[in-house]
């Protein structure tokens, strides 16, 4: 294995570490790519300080880690469906990422990663926080491993896009989908997922698209559901980010959840967010 030449200096013991001495914004070597890979597959997410990045070298850099991931359910954030500007302006009660979540996993190959920029950060709060899934199954006991096996969550837009949208659109200035024409995205994955780059486990499932253990009535997927989501947020599994103007974020979204917190007072909070194609979970 080669040695990374990178200074990768990790967060916090449940993962997240920051990465000094990349401009992100060149065009970067293979060995310096694969690098910022690995240290993504092992510390879940990885952070970048003091970055200039527009949206070309913004989308250029997530490319070279897969295909740019076109998200459905926003319509209205700008002209490219590329990009998804995340904003929070002053009096806003509600934003996108508000709750635990990974992102868009209703679709058959949800993203590996995403990529958010930070443009316009609060002087204080709006952190990101994160929850590593790897640790979260590794904390369940050996009967719930094994429960566990085989059991495939079902996961829908249908609780944050659509119609449910429409109240919560009217309090943020980043809005999902209401129109007519939306369609719902329902797929099934296992809930005990496998990267097939590090090659473990993590919990799959996520407040804001699992709606469901396929096979189970409502009462036992409520539960079961309770429960592996709750566990999965417990704050020994999780670690936090403080944004800077020209922070980047890059998010394996594979193997953990997040949650944008919304203590942005009176300011303003304005990011870019780009997403990266994923495969079939297994
Ligand atoms: C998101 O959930 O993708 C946005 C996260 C953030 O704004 O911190």
């Amino acid at each position: 294995m080669r040695n990374s030449r990178l200074d990768v200096r990790p967060l916090s013991g449940a993962g997240g570490a920051e990465i000094f001495g990349v401009d992100v914004a060149q065009d970067l070597d293979d060995d310096t790519v694969r690098d910022i890979r690995d240290a993504l597959n092992e510390h879940c997410v990885v952070f970048f300080r003091d970055q200039e990045l527009d949206v070309a070298r913004h989308k250029a850099f997530a490319r070279r880690f897969g295909p740019l991931f076109i998200h459905p359910n926003y319509g209205t954030t700008g002209d490219d469906p590329e990009v998804v500007m995340v904003r929070r302006e002053p009096g806003d009660a509600g934003h996108i990422g508000e709750d635990w979540h990974t992102d868009t996993t209703m679709v058959a190959e949800p993203p590996m990663g995403a990529i958010l920029y930070g443009i316009d950060v609060p002087p204080y709060g709006g952190d990101t926080m994160f929850a590593n899934q790897y640790l979260a199954y590794d904390a369940l006991s050996p009967a719930m491993k094994k429960m566990l096996e085989g059991l495939r969550g079902v996961h829908s837009d249908i609780t944050e896009a659509g119609p449910l949208a429409g109240k919560k659109n009217k309090n943020r200035s980043t809005k999902h989908r209401d129109d007519a024409a939306w369609q719902e995205t329902r797929n099934t994955h296992p809930i005990v997922r496998t990267n097939r780059e590090t090659g473990r486990r993590c919990l799959f499932v996520n407040a804001a698209n699992t709606i469901g253990v396929d096979g189970m009535t409502e009462a036992e997927s409520k539960a079961l559901l309770g429960f592996l989501l709750a566990h999965g947020n417990r704050p020994e599994f999780t670690f936090r980010f403080r944004w800077q103007r020209g922070s980047v974020a890059f998010w394996d979204n594979r193997s953990t959840r997040h949650i944008a917190l919304g203590d942005t007072g009176p300011f303003r909070r304005l990011m870019r967010r780009i997403q990266i194609g994923g495969d079939v979970p297994i």
